[in-house]
């Protein structure tokens, strides 16, 4: 089992991801600035790992730009089994709040990312899981999407990605040694079973999931759909919808192959490889919550695509992972989390 050092790992991803691996018999680092997520999800994944796994995970709050907190991060695995690997999602993810604040974006995705790999360097470790985004594929031409389809980012956030997906080109052609995964996630949504860890977001949801599950909770009065005249069969946007522990077993599934096979750049697909409409997800989350969700059609957003749907082949073929779960467990898991935890962590 290895020594991991997970950045971002009290997010959406990192705290379901984390749980797998403690799971997976790994002893994890978790470097967080709790900007996006709450301790009370590390602690609550440590109490669906139990107390024997609940004591291989190490919490380190602190910023992937500072040095110093790389440092210490690096410096709390124990001194007899270095960091083997880096699974790295901390970071924005907000598109909308990207086109904003573009400098910010920039500072955290591009220059945390650099100063990450400037710290993996020093202390001798060149393995790495990369979060990147279906976004880096901007409006697609060829649906699904292979995973050379052409890069064309059409917001800051996704930009910011192609930078870093860059970046790791530059690096594993600098100097041998480097194993990195760079995984394209499509619409990562729903939540672990049990109801007790799921996606938290603060504010107005930007995402439709967690928009769709606060009206059915009755947080919000009515879901606003962009566009019902999409050239889709009922009008509205398709996009590959993921199970967060599909997503999460894809990271481990990930890991286990760098780590066994040779040095190596991998770029690849997670996603379901089926798309879904944004009114297929409205129907799905009332079979599964027995609620109504009441929902308007309103005028398309701009930066949106008709369909993003992945084509998930080459994650099968070099990880040996697919999607096991579909559309009616995403609903069920995610509305259980909702109920139990209507305000999230309260954070
Ligand atoms: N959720 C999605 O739809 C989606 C899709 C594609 C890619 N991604 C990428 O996956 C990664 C994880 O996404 P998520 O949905 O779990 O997001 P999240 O916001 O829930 O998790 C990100 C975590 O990183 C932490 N963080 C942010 N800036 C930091 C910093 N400077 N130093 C240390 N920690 C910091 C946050 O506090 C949070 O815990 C991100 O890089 C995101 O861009 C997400």
């Amino acid at each position: 089992m290895a020594q991991l050092l997970i950045t971002g790992g009290a997010g959406f991803i990192g705290s379901h991801t984390a749980l797998v691996l403690l799971e997976a018999g790994h002893n994890l680092v978790v470097l967080d600035n709790f900007s996006n997520s709450a301790p009370e999800a590390l602690r609550r994944v440590q109490e669906l790992a139990g107390p024997e796994a609940a004591q291989r995970l190490t919490v380190v709050e602190g910023d992937i730009r500072s040095a110093a907190d790389l440092d210490r991060t690096f410096a709390a695995a124990p001194g007899d089994q270095p960091v083997a690997a880096v699974i790295h999602f901390a970071g924005l993810k907000a598109v909308g709040e990207s086109v904003r604040e573009p400098l910010r974006y920039w500072d955290v995705n591009l220059a945390g990312s650099r100063q990450l790999l400037a710290a993996m360097q020093a202390h001798g470790c060149r393995t790495l899981v990369f979060s990147s985004s279906a976004t880096l594929y901007g409006y697609p031409e060829v649906v699904p999407i292979p995973e050379t389809a052409p890069i064309q980012p059409i917001n800051p956030y996704g930009h910011s990605k192609a930078a870093v997906e860059q970046l790791l080109d530059d690096l594993a052609a600098s100097e041998p040694g480097w194993r990195i995964a760079r995984l394209r996630y499509f619409n990562p949504v729903g939540a672990h079973p049990s109801g007790r860890i799921g996606e938290d977001p603060s504010g107005v949801p930007n995402n439709l999931f967690p928009f769709v599950s606060q009206v059915a909770v009755g947080r919000r009065a009515e879901l606003q759909v962009f566009g019902g005249d999409w050239p889709t069969p009922d009008g509205s946007g398709i996009r590959d919808y993921i199970h967060v522990m599909d997503l999460a077993e894809g990271h481990r599934a990930a890991l286990d192959v760098l780590l066994a096979e040779p040095p190596q750049l991998l770029t690849l697909n997670l996603g379901s490889g089926e798309g879904h409409s944004v009114l297929d997800v409205v129907r799905a989350f009332e079979a599964a919550s027995g609620r109504p969700v009441p929902f308007q059609i309103v005028a398309r957003r701009d930066g949106d695509a008709a369909s993003t749907v992945a084509d998930p082949r080459l994650a099968a073929e070099r990880l040996g992972w697919r999607t096991r779960r579909g559309l009616a467990d995403m609903c069920r898991d995610g509305w259980c989390w909702q109920q139990a935890n209507p305000h999230g962590y309260g954070h």
